[in-house]
């Protein structure tokens, strides 16, 4: 089978699928700020994210300072994600604009650019994402009243940024299998395709 990404004129590498492959949480980083050439990087990777009706319903927040940081981990007392904002360099606060119909779709395509790219420079993330209610809705709505966000916007998620310790290449995820996820046509029927010649 042709390599997909040597199909067009340009790529004969498949950067973005092997980012994809290799891309995994990380909640270990090296002790070092953030470049701000990365940074930027990474916020135009969100800013250039596509939306529905390109409403662009998101907001950022970066937070690097210690003392935001720790404050922040403290609205998370006891929970196993308090640490992980400590240690981090950066945590981008991801706010979306309910009034838009797609803004939680969007969101995660925005936080899905944002990780993939800073992949690619070497930084790794995770997101700190049980701010749901019941359980920690208290914690959303001090982090809001801390970082200043609007009563009529949503906190999303926080996204905590660092350069990976060590580059540690998976060679299989703990994914589900395909067969398990995709069908042919309808629901239950399996999809078959040729294998690629090895
Ligand atoms: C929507 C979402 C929410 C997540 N929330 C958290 C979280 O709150 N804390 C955490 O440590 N990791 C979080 N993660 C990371 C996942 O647990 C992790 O990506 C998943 O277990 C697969 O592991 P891997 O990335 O190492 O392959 C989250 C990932 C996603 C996509």
């Amino acid at each position: 089978m042709t390599d997909p990404a040597s199909r067009g004129s340009e790529s004969v590498s498949a950067p973005v699928f092997e980012a994809v492959r290799a891309n995994i949480a990380v909640r270990d980083f090296r002790d070092e700020p953030i470049e701000d050439e990365h940074l930027l990087r990474i916020l135009e990777a969100a800013r250039l994210c596509q939306s529905g009706k390109n409403l662009q319903p998101w907001y950022f927040i970066v937070v690097r300072n210690r003392m935001a940081l720790v404050k922040l981990s403290e609205f998370m007392k006891g929970d196993i994600d308090e640490q992980r904002l400590q240690r981090a360099p950066l945590a981008i606060a991801i706010i979306s604009d309910p009034t838009s119909e797609f803004h939680i779709v969007d969101a995660g395509r925005v936080i899905q650019n944002m990780t993939l790219v800073a992949w690619e420079l070497g930084i790794g993330s995770t997101m700190i994402s049980g701010l749901e209610p019941p359980n920690r809705d208290s914690s959303r709505d001090s982090i809001k009243r801390f970082l200043h966000v609007p009563e009529n916007l949503n906190l999303v998620d926080l996204v905590v940024f660092g350069y990976r310790k060590r580059l540690r290449l998976v060679k299989q995820k703990r994914r589900k299998e395909l067969e398990k996820l995709v069908y042919d046509e309808f629901f239950g029927n399996p999809l078959i395709l040729k294998q690629p010649k090895t």
